[in-house]
């Protein structure tokens, strides 16, 4: 499978703190049959600098790490913006990692955010260049009403793809979007699943785990469109 949604880069952001938390969550993704992993820190475009220098070192340490680790696991780089009306500026001047250096960049917006100024949003960043792929759909109460009609529109009239939790996937989504969870799941809405895992325990990894869910309910096709498969996701970031 491949992890295009992961805080695994230690001392960057709400992630892991340390070397050796960053290392258990390799081994976590590894175990749970991960086999490429995009390192996507927090982008704050305007609000926070972004530590280029030390993401560029810790995406190194990360692939010593699997290398010494022993682990089937390669670390790309990447960041999960999120979308500020500085946004626009940071893409333009090519500051902000995209997926795995494709022409993909994760974003995401502001769980209150309305579906106007949401399309808005991916029209900028499509007007840049880029392709955007909105981060964890499931959170955009603009999104997630009725049962995905609005994000059915949105991949009409825009080209976007859109990522779901591992762990939505697993439980089913927060009361009140269960039908809409099930429904981006069943209508073939969502283009990515990834972990968004942040740490080991409570935002752990849970690919393996809704792998098998999605396996179980949709089955091999639809599983290998959403988790990836190595040619199908290489294609995806133009590798
Ligand atoms: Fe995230």
């Amino acid at each position: 499978m491949i992890d295009l949604h992961h805080h695994l880069l230690f001392g960057m952001d709400d992630g892991p703190a340390t070397q050796r938390q960053m290392e258990q969550m390799l081994l976590r993704a590894s175990e749970d049959g991960v086999t490429v992993v995009v390192a996507t820190p927090h982008y704050l475009p305007g609000i926070f600098p972004f530590p280029a220098e030390t993401y560029a070192l810790r995406i190194r340490q990360a692939n010593e790490a699997t290398a010494a680790m022993g682990l089937a696991l390669q670390v790309l780089g990447g960041a999960e913006m999120l979308y500020t009306p500085q946004a626009e500026r940071h893409l333009a001047e090519r500051r902000v990692p995209t997926l795995a250096g494709s022409t993909k960049v994760l974003v995401e917006f502001q769980p209150s955010v309305r579906l106007r100024e949401l399309m808005q949003g991916m029209e900028t960043i499509l007007r840049g260049g880029y392709l955007p792929v909105l981060a964890h759909v499931e959170r955009y109460g603009c999104l997630m009403a009725g049962r995905g009609e609005a994000a059915a529109r949105l991949k009409r009239e825009l080209e976007v793809t859109l990522q779901m939790n591992a762990d939505t996937v697993v439980h089913g989504g927060r009361l009140g979007q269960r039908a809409a969870v099930r429904a981006l799941l069943e209508r073939g809405l969502v283009d990515h699943i990834a972990s968004d895992a942040h740490n080991t325990d409570e935002r752990g990894c849970r690919m393996g785990a809704a792998y098998r869910a999605v396996l179980g309910k949709l089955g091999l096709a639809e599983a290998e469109r959403m988790f990836g498969t190595r040619e199908s996701m290489a294609e995806f970031l133009d590798r």
